[in-house]
C-alpha cells in the first residue's frame, strides 16, 4: 500500500475535509462531526459567528457584515486559517482539551488521489494547527473502498467512484494501490448549478437554494419518458415575482447531459488505461459508487446503461471515506502479503508513488510545525 498501515494504526483521529461536508471520526467515540464545511464570519471584526449547519443555514441570507466562507473546495483546503477555526469549533472544547493533553496526537486525513504537494501541505497544516503532531495522508478512493467493505488490498480489481460535491474521482484499485485513476470536475454541486442555469436560461426562473431537489426525481429512471412534468417554484428573472412552472423530465435530463458525458468519458478513459486482467475482474465485480452524489436518483442506472457494468451504491455512501480511514486506524485492514503488495505498489501508476512521497513529506511538515511551535 502506498501509505503505512502501521503508522495509520497509531492515529486516533480520522478526518475527511470535503467541499460540502466535514467528517471527523475519533477512536472509541465514533463519528463525532458530520456537518457542512461552512464558516460564518463577521467581516468587520473577523469574529466567528457560526460553523457547520448553522453557518450553512445563513448562506444566501446574510446582511453585508456577515460572510459565509467555504474553506475547502475541489478536495483541497483553500483557506487554512478558516478550516482550522471551523474544525476547532466543530469538534468542541471537550475534545480539543483531550487532544491538547495528548503530546503525540496523530491524525489520518484523506486527500484526492491526485492532490499536488500544495494541497497535501494544506491538509497537513490544517490538522497540525488543531493539535495533530503527525498527519498521515490517504488517497480518498482507497479510503472509500475500505469504508464500503471492498477487498481493496486483494490482488483483484476494484472500481470506485468517489462522487463528491465538486469533483468525482474514478479509480481502479488493486493490492491496496491505485492502478489507474482520474478526477472529473463534476459533483453534486455541478448538477445543482447545471439545473439552476438551465431554468434561468430556458425558463427565466431563479430557483431558491432548496428548489432543485424536486427536479432530482425527474433524473431517476423511475420516471419514464412522457411521464408527468415536475412543478418548480422560483422567482421570475424579469418581473422578480414568485412564479411556478411545470418542467418536463426529458428537459431536466437534457440539462445535466454535459456533466454526465464528462463523467462517462472519464470512466472509459480509466478502463482503457487498466491492464486487461483487471478489466476482466471488473466485468464480474462492476463499480461501486461512494460519496454524497452517489444518491443522485438515476445516476447508477445511467452509468450501467452507458458502460454495461454492474453499478452498486455503497451503504451510507457519503461517509465511506471517513469510515474507511477509521477502519485503517482501527487496524482492520491487513496487506495482502507485504512482498506482493510492495511489488504492485512500485509497478502501479505514478499516483501510488506520488501518494508515498507526499505522505512522508506531509508527516515531515507536521513534525516541522511541531518543532517550530515548540
Ligand atoms: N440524496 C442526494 N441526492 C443528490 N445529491 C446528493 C444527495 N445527498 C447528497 N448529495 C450531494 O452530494 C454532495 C455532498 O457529497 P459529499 O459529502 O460526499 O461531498 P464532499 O465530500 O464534501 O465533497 P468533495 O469530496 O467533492 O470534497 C453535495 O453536492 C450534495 O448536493
Ligand atoms: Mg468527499
Amino acid at each position: 500500500m502506498p501509505f503505512s498501515l502501521d503508522r495509520l494504526r497509531r492515529c486516533t483521529v480520522a478526518v475527511d475535509l470535503g467541499a460540502a461536508r466535514t467528517r471527523v471520526h475519533i477512536k472509541q467515540s465514533g463519528l463525532v462531526v458530520d456537518e457542512p464545511s461552512a464558516v460564518a464570519v463577521n467581516t468587520y471584526s473577523g469574529a466567528l459567528i457560526a460553523v457547520g449547519t448553522a453557518a450553512e443555514r445563513m448562506a444566501g441570507r446574510t446582511p453585508e457584515h456577515i460572510r459565509v466562507v467555504r474553506p475547502v473546495t475541489g478536495g483541497m483546503v483553500v483557506d487554512i486559517e478558516m478550516a482550522q477555526r471551523m474544525l476547532r469549533a466543530l469538534v468542541g472544547e471537550k475534545v480539543r482539551r483531550a487532544w491538547r493533553r495528548r503530546p503525540s496526537l496523530r491524525a489520518a486525513v484523506c486527500v484526492p488521489h491526485n492532490a499536488d504537494p500544495l494541497a497535501r501541505r494544506a491538509a497537513v497544516e490544517t490538522l497540525a494547527g488543531v493539535g495533530a503532531r503527525r498527519v498521515e495522508l490517504v488517497d480518498a478512493p482507497t479510503a472509500a473502498g475500505v469504508g464500503c467493505g471492498l477487498p481493496v488490498e486483494q490482488p483483484e480489481a476494484t472500481m470506485i467512484l468517489v462522487c463528491g460535491a465538486t469533483t468525482t474521482q474514478v479509480a481502479v484499485l488493486s493490492l491496496g494501490a491505485i492502478v489507474a485513476a482520474t478526477t472529473v470536475p463534476m459533483g453534486g454541486d455541478t448538477i445543482h448549478h447545471a439545473l439552476v442555469q438551465h431554468l434561468r436560461n430556458h425558463h427565466e426562473l431563479m430557483l431558491p437554494r432548496h428548489g432543485v431537489r424536486p427536479l432530482h426525481q425527474a433524473l431517476s429512471g423511475a420516471v419514464a419518458p412522457g411521464d408527468g412534468p415536475t412543478e418548480v417554484h422560483g422567482r421570475d428573472v424579469v418581473t422578480g415575482r414568485a412564479r411556478t412552472i411545470l418542467i418536463d423530465p426529458a428537459d431536466v435530463r437534457a440539462a445535466v447531459q454535459a456533466p454526465m458525458t464528462g463523467l462517462l468519458d472519464s470512466i472509459r478513459g480509466v478502463l482503457h488505461r487498466c491492464p486487461p486482467d483487471l478489466v476482466a475482474d471488473l466485468a464480474g465485480s462492476g463499480m461501486t459508487l461512494t460519496g454524497g452524489m452517489a444518491l443522485l436518483p438515476g445516476l447508477d442506472q445511467r452509468l450501467h446503461e452507458n458502460t454495461g457494468m454492474a453499478v452498486h451504491i455503497a451503504d451510507d455512501p457519503a461517509t465511506c471515506a471517513v469510515r474507511g480511514l477509521a477502519a485503517m486506524t482501527d487496524g482492520a485492514v491487513r496487506p495482502f502479503g507485504s512482498a506482493a503488495a510492495h511489488a504492485r505498489s512500485a509497478g502501479a501508476a505514478g499516483t501510488a508513488d506520488t501518494a508515498d512521497t507526499a505522505d512522508v513529506a506531509g508527516t515531515a511538515d507536521a513534525e516541522k510545525q511541531t518543532a517550530e511551535a515548540g
